[in-house]
């Protein structure tokens, strides 16, 4: 189905009459049987990875990185990380200044290649001229990180158009259109690596961070499910996948005012932890890696009955300071 085309064609029902497969139920035990083989297979293949990544983290010296956000903030960070791994950077951001700071910053104390990259990510067009920048000035990308991201915090009903849309555009479609752009030479080239900064809202739900939790919950999804398909086709044997679950991190001065602002006590991270973290979990091969003092806390929030989340939410998290201010 060209899902381009939806109008040009005449809508056609589906056939409702369609019988049920008589011998439907011994396939049905067929399947149960060959599902148990393999959960005890995967489990199996589960402990002996277990054991070989808590061993053995991967050496990715040479290889170069694309950072995306590169120019500040945790991006910054993952900048400094990877070099001290000996990696080349492209460091790519829209703030060519703060890309090329963190260049000159890294070329004067590791002996890596570093180029900043200027480019809006929320730009299709923009990202494939970015791609042909790299290869014929650097060379193919190795580790694809996926960072930038815009932080929307506001009540929704009063919410403007434009920042919804650039949220979206920022935060979910150009990690997907990165991730298309870059990874079909890592596949040709049967090596590469995905890190992506989701964030602790992929994984519970706030008040004012509507938006933004929709699109780091719709990134997880995505990250999950190319997991899958890659696992289909059996690249991942040589493509891997990490993505990282950070709590509040104090990267942009505004973010910082907000969560004074929220009059938020709980603890923040720094860039540095956050991509450490994120760093060695790619290197041990992990696909999902929570960095947060109180993930336990984060976690258990959604499964807590609505008046105790709310309870929690605003009047410990203090996510209604928003609705205040209206
Ligand atoms: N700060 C936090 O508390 C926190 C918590 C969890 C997850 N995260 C995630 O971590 C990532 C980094 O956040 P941060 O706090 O370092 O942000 P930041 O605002 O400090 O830095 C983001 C960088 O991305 C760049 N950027 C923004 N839009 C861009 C675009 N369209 N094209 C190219 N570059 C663009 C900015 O110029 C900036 O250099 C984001 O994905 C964010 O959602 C942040």
């Amino acid at each position: 189905m060209d899902i381009t085309k939806i109008m040009e064609n005449e809508y056609k029902a589906a056939d409702t009459a369609s019988e049920t497969n008589p011998q439907y139920k011994f396939k049905l035990l067929q399947i149960t049987f060959k599902v148990i083989v393999l959960i005890i297979l995967d489990t199996i293949k589960f402990f002996t990875r277990f054991f070989q990544t808590h061993q053995q983290p991967d050496k990715i010296a040479n290889q170069l990185a694309l950072v995306t956000g590169g120019g500040n903030g945790l991006g910054k960070a993952l900048c400094y990380r990877l070099a001290r791994e000996k990696c080349d950077l492209a460091i790519v951001d829209i703030d060519y200044n703060a890309a090329q700071r963190t260049a000159n910053e890294i070329s004067v104390e590791f002996n890596v290649k570093c180029k900043a990259y200027q480019c809006d990510i929320s730009n299709n067009l923009a990202i494939l001229k970015l791609k042909d920048d790299i290869e014929s000035e650097m060379r193919s990308v190795d580790i694809l990180v996926n960072n930038a991201g815009l932080l929307y915090v506001t009540n929704f009903m009063t919410s403007k158009i434009d920042e919804i849309q650039k949220t979206i555009q920022v935060n979910l479609t150009s990690h997907i259109m990165m991730t298309r752009t870059f990874l079909n030479r890592m596949i040709e080239r049967q090596n590469g690596r995905i890190l992506t900064i989701c964030s602790l809202a992929s994984l519970f739900t706030a008040p004012t961070l509507t938006v933004y939790c929709a699109t780091k919950t719709g990134l997880k999804g995505f990250m999950d499910c190319l997991s899958d398909e890659l696992y289909l086709n059996n690249y991942h044997k040589f493509i891997r996948l990490t993505s990282i679950y950070p709590d509040f991190i104090n990267t942009r001065q505004e973010v910082s005012d907000t969560l004074d602002q929220m009059k938020h006590f709980l603890p923040r991270l720094t860039p540095e932890k956050v991509a450490d973290e994120a760093v060695r979990g790619m290197l041990r091969k992990k696909q999902n890696v929570v960095v947060s003092e109180l993930k336990s806390v984060f976690s258990s929030l959604k499964y807590l009955p609505k008046n105790v989340k709310k309870y929690v939410v605003t009047k410990v998290l203090n996510f209604d300071s928003f609705y205040k201010q209206d």
